[in-house]
């Protein structure tokens, strides 16, 4: 539809960024903090370790200041589990209880509203040694760290983050380190049952908060990406349907409506993999109401019908998956691509917002979306990255489109604010409004230095997003 009545985005708009905590703090194992599967993983080659990141842990009155000048409404960042609690249950460790008290309050500071994710990607490794989420205890240990979280925030935090893309803790672990197939005969059946208490452990949470903090919001954060068929051929479509359902929709029926989706169901039949569910289980998925949907989306997916059975392949967060006689990963040759390979497709962040709504009918925050470049600094200090600054931009025209044919979306917070670690390709994937003066592994001085995609986003916010030249 060609759209000449434009609708303005709502003043209260929350224009922000996001990190997670493993990506950007550094001091992965000081100040009491205990490791999580992230520490101890083997990084790819070539890529840097975990140890320093952005050392937000160090600067983040400096980072948050920068943020402050942009005119962010929100921060999205995520607290690590080991550094509250470094076993991952039992004892606390004050110092980090501390440090995120402090980060909030220097947001509010700024009024700059803490939106923070619980859990992302870094499990502590003690929990992953007993077996991970593949115990039922997980659920427990999970909602305990939640509690923490309610009463040592709940007075300053409003809007909560339940679980960073618990889909591609499920679908892509592998590649982003958080999976251990070790002596696991049928790796479907541990998928979806950790799967299936992550989503006891995130509706248990999201009922707690709105009991223990009153007018919060809580929503969960998988990464949405509008699965397209291939062709019009009737085949190509039901595969598209199949990954829709394997890729999305299992996550955010569960979620809002709290019950398994069909084709998903159908999937783990005939992979033997239906969980264990005990009595009273979907009692519990029914009572976690989410109050919006936030999600990350960075591109489209699109499948073909897999006629030859081709063997199985995860792919990464965004691409090249593939389940025999379910749908094959199909590379679409109507969009350019990034410098690291992933799909561009703005079209397709509208399509994808319309399907979710069209579905869920709540308010949608984006929590990630970006571009990762390798940036040069120059030698006047300067990083000109007007190819984020057009693909940021073509994705904000689709919100404000999305806005006018009526889907309520609460805010954008692209990845990254700054500079930060990518899950497998390294520090030279760049994603940030702030440059980090820092190699792959050579620390440099760590000075932070504004982008040209810094001015740019902060005139976007200072417009709310009525001038995005
Ligand atoms: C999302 C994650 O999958 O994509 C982030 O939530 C991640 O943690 C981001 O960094 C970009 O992916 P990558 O692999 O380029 O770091």
């Amino acid at each position: 539809m060609f759209i000449t009545k434009n609708k303005k985005l709502p003043e209260n708009f929350l224009w922000g960024a996001s990190t997670s905590a493993y990506q950007v703090e550094g001091a992965n194992l000081t100040h009491g903090k205990g490791p999580s599967v992230q520490d101890v993983k083997t990084v790819p080659e070539g890529t840097s370790e975990l140890d320093v990141c952005a050392d937000f842990y160090h600067h983040y009155k400096e980072d948050i200041a920068l943020m402050a000048e942009m005119g962010f409404k929100t921060f999205r960042f995520s607290i690590a589990w080991t550094r509250i609690l470094p076993k991952g249950s039992g004892e606390i460790n004050q110092e980090g209880i501390d440090f995120y008290s402090d980060v909030i309050d220097e947001c509010l500071k700024y009024n700059i509203e803490p939106l923070v994710t619980m859990f992302h990607f870094d499990l502590p490794y003690e929990l992953e040694k007993k077996g991970a989420w593949t115990r039922r205890e997980s659920i427990d240990e999970f909602v305990n760290f939640a509690k923490i979280l309610f009463e040592n925030y709940g007075d300053r935090v409003k809007y909560w983050l339940t679980i960073n893309e618990q889909n591609v803790l499920t679908l892509s672990g592998d590649v982003i380190g958080t999976c251990n197939l070790e002596g696991v005969s049928n790796k479907y059946k541990k998928l979806y049952q950790d799967n299936h208490h992550m989503l006891l452990a995130q509706a248990k949470v999201m009922k707690l908060c709105h009991e223990m903090i009153p007018g919060a919001k809580i929503g969960p954060a998988p990464n949405i990406s509008l699965v397209y068929p291939a062709s019009c051929k009737p085949k190509d479509i039901l595969a598209a349907q199949n990954f829709n359902a394997i890729r999305n929709w299992l996550y955010l029926d569960m979620a809002v409506w709290g019950r398994y989706n069909n084709l998903v169901w159908k999937f783990l039949e005939e992979h033997d993999a239906i969980p264990d569910i005990e009595e009273g289980d979907m009692d519990i998925m029914a009572q976690g109401h989410p109050d919006f949907i936030g999600f990350n989306y960075y591109s489209t997916a699109t499948v073909e019908w897999d006629e030859a059975n081709t063997e199985a392949a995860s792919g990464d967060q965004q691409g090249g998956s593939c389940e025999p006689g379910v749908y094959k990963s199909f590379s679409n040759p109507n969009l350019l691509r990034s410098e690291f390979g992933w799909e561009i497709d703005p079209d397709g962040f509208r399509a994808t917002v319309r399907e979710m709504y069209s579905r869920y009918h709540l308010p949608m925050l984006v929590t990630e979306n970006g571009l990762g470049a390798y940036d040069k600094l120059t030698e006047d200090g300067k990083i000109h990255d007007d190819y984020r600054i057009d693909y940021l931009r073509k994705h904000i025209e689709q919100i404000k489109l999305a806005v006018s044919e009526g889907v309520d979306m609460m805010g954008y917070c692209p990845w990254s604010a700054i500079d930060l670690i990518s899950t497998h390709e390294g520090i030279v994937k760049r994603y940030g409004f702030i440059y980090v003066n820092r190699d792959e592994f050579d620390l440099k001085d760590m000075a932070r230095y504004k982008k040209d995609s810094f001015y740019w986003y902060k005139k976007v916010i200072e417009t709310n997003g009525e001038d995005l030249s």
